[in-house]
C-alpha cells in the first residue's frame, strides 16, 4: 500500500468508527424489530435524513439539491392561495410523507403525514424504510441501516403513491413503449459512478437529484420542434410549427396544473424587427406573433381545455405571414406558474426559420 492509500484507509475506518459510534453499533442486534436490551431502536438511531449522512454522503448531497428535499419548505408550495403554510393539513402527506412501504406502494395506496423532521419534506426514509431497515435495490448487502432487498424500489410503484396525484403514473402506463423504458428512474436518476469505501469497491449508482423541470438539460430533452412554410387554400402563405413530445414517457408538461409550457413565435424583417401584431392572450401569455399554450387549466379557469401534449403526440402552430417577414424566431418556454411573463420563464429552447 502506498503512504497516501494507508492514510486513506484509516480515514476511512475513523469516519466509519465515529459513525459506528454515532449510530450506537452493534448492527444484529439493532436489526431485531423495537428496543433491545442492549441499544436504541432503529427510529432512535435514524430519526432523519441526517443520521444516513455519514454513510452515504454523496446521496445525501444530491438529495439535499433536489425537488424532494424542499417539498416541505418550498414557498410555492407554502403559499397562501396553495397549502396556506401547510394550513390545510391534506397537503402534508406527500410534502412530509411517512414511508411509503408503511400504507402499500402502488397507484391506489394512500401516503401518510410525518409528526417529526418536516422540514426534510420527502427524506430518505419516505422512500426507503421497511421495517426497521431499509429497502435495497440489489440482494446481499449488509449495513448498521440493514438493508433488505425490495424489488419495488427500482418500479414505478415506489413513485406512484405521491406522484399519481397528477396523473403522471396513468400517463407513463400510455405512453410511447419507446419511451417508457423500464420505469422513471431511467431519466430521473440517472447512473452515476460511487467511489470505493473501506468495505465495497466502486461501483454505479443513481443520482438522488431526481431531475425535473428545473434541470436544463433533461427539459431540453423533453421535446422536438421543425416547421415549414406552405400555402394556405386562400393562397396565403403560412409558418407551420410543429412540437412533438419526444422525450418524456408522461404529457408535457407533466403533474401540477401550474406548470405551463408556451410555444412563442415571432416574425422578423430582414433587419430582424418584429413585424405585424404582438399577440396579447392574456397574464402570461404576451408576446410574439402566435402562441400556443401546453397546461392543464386550473379547476376555476371555466372554459379552458387541458392541452398538456401526451408522449410521442404532435400539435402545430399555423401563422400567417405577414408581408416582409424573412424568418422566425421559435421559442419554448417553461413556466412554474402561468401569468409568469416570458422574460422569466426557463428558455427550454430556441431555433430560428428562415424562407
Ligand atoms: C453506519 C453506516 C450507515 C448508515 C448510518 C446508514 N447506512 Fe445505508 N448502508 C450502509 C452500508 C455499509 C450499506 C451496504 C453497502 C453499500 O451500499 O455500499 C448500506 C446500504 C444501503 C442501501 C442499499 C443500497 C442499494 O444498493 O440499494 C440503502 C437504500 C441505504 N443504505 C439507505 C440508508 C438510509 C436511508 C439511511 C438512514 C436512515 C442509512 N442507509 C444509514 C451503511 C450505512
Ligand atoms: C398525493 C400526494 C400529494 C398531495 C396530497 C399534495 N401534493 Fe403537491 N405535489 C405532489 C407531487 C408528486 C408533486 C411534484 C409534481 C411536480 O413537480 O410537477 C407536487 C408538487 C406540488 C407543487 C409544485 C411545486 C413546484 O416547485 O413546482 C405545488 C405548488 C404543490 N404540490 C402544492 C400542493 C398543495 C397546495 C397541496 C394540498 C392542497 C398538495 N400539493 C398536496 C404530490 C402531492
Ligand atoms: C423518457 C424519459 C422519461 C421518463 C421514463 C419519465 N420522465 Fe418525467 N420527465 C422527463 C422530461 C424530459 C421532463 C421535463 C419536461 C417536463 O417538465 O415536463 C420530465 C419531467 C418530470 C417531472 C417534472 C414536472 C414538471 O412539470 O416540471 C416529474 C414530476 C416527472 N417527470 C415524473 C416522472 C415519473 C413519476 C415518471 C415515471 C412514471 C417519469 N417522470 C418518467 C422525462 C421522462
Ligand atoms: C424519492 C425517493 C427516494 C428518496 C427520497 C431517496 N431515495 Fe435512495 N433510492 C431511491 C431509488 C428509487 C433507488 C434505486 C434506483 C435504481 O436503482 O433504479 C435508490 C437507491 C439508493 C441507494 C443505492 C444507489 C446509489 O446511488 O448508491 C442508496 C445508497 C440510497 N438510495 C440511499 C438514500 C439516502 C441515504 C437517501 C437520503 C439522503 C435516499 N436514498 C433518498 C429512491 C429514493
Ligand atoms: C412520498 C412521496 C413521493 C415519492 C414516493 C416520490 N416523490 Fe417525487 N416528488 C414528491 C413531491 C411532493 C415533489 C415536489 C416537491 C416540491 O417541488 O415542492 C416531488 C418532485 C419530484 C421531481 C421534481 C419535479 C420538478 O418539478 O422538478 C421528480 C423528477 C420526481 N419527484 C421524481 C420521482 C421519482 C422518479 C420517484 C420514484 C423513484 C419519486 N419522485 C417518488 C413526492 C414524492
Amino acid at each position: 500500500m502506498t503512504r497516501a492509500l494507508v492514510a486513506l484507509a484509516i480515514l476511512v475506518a475513523l469516519g466509519g468508527g465515529a459513525a459506528w459510534l454515532a449510530v450506537g453499533g452493534d448492527d444484529a442486534a439493532n436489526t431485531k424489530a423495537g428496543a433491545t436490551a442492549s441499544g436504541p431502536t432503529f427510529d432512535e438511531r435514524f430519526p432523519d435524513s441526517r443520521s444516513c449522512q455519514p454513510c452515504h454522503q454523496e446521496v445525501f448531497d444530491e438529495w439535499k439539491d433536489s425537488q424532494h428535499a424542499i417539498a416541505f419548505v418550498n414557498p410555492l408550495v407554502r403559499r397562501e392561495d396553495m397549502a396556506d403554510g401547510f394550513r390545510k393539513k391534506d397537503c402534508i402527506p406527500c410534502h412530509a410523507p411517512r414511508p411509503v412501504f408503511e400504507a402499500g406502494l402502488g397507484k391506489s395506496a394512500r401516503v401518510l403525514s410525518r409528526e417529526t423532521a418536516r422540514a426534510e419534506g420527502v427524506d430518505c426514509l419516505s422512500c426507503h424504510r421497511v421495517g426497521d431497515g431499509v429497502a435495497a435495490s440489489r440482494p446481499g448487502l449488509v449495513g448498521a441501516c440493514n438493508p433488505v432487498f425490495r424489488s419495488e424500489v427500482t418500479s414505478t410503484d415506489l413513485c406512484a403513491p405521491c406522484h399519481n396525484q397528477h396523473n403522471t403514473i396513468d400517463e407513463w402506463e400510455a405512453s410511447a413503449p419507446a419511451l417508457r423504458g423500464a420505469n422513471c428512474n431511467g431519466c430521473h436518476m440517472p447512473e452515476v459512478d460511487r467511489p470505493a469505501t473501506a468495505t465495497q469497491p466502486a461501483r454505479k449508482g443513481r443520482s438522488h437529484r431526481s431531475h425535473g423541470g428545473k434541470d436544463a438539460t433533461l427539459l431540453a430533452s423533453a421535446a422536438t420542434i421543425e416547421s415549414k412554410v406552405s400555402a394556405s387554400d386562400d393562397g396565403s402563405r403560412v409558418l407551420e410549427v410543429t412540437l412533438t413530445n419526444s422525450g418524456c414517457a408522461h404529457n408535457f408538461p407533466t403533474d401540477a396544473r401550474h406548470r405551463a409550457v408556451d410555444l412563442v413565435v415571432t416574425l422578423l424583417g430582414p433587419q430582424g424587427e418584429q413585424l405585424g401584431t404582438i399577440a396579447k392572450l392574456g397574464p402570461g401569455e404576451e408576446g410574439g406573433n402566435a402562441r400556443l399554450r401546453l397546461r392543464n387549466p386550473y379547476r376555476d379557469e371555466f372554459g379552458k381545455t387541458n392541452t398538456q401534449l401526451p408522449s410521442g403526440a404532435s400539435t402545430v402552430l399555423r401563422v400567417p405571414l405577414v408581408p416582409g417577414a424573412t424568418s422566425a424566431d421559435i421559442r419554448l418556454l417553461m413556466k412554474r406558474t402561468p401569468f409568469l411573463p416570458d422574460a422569466e420563464a426557463q428558455v427550454v429552447s430556441t431555433s430560428t426559420a428562415t424562407w
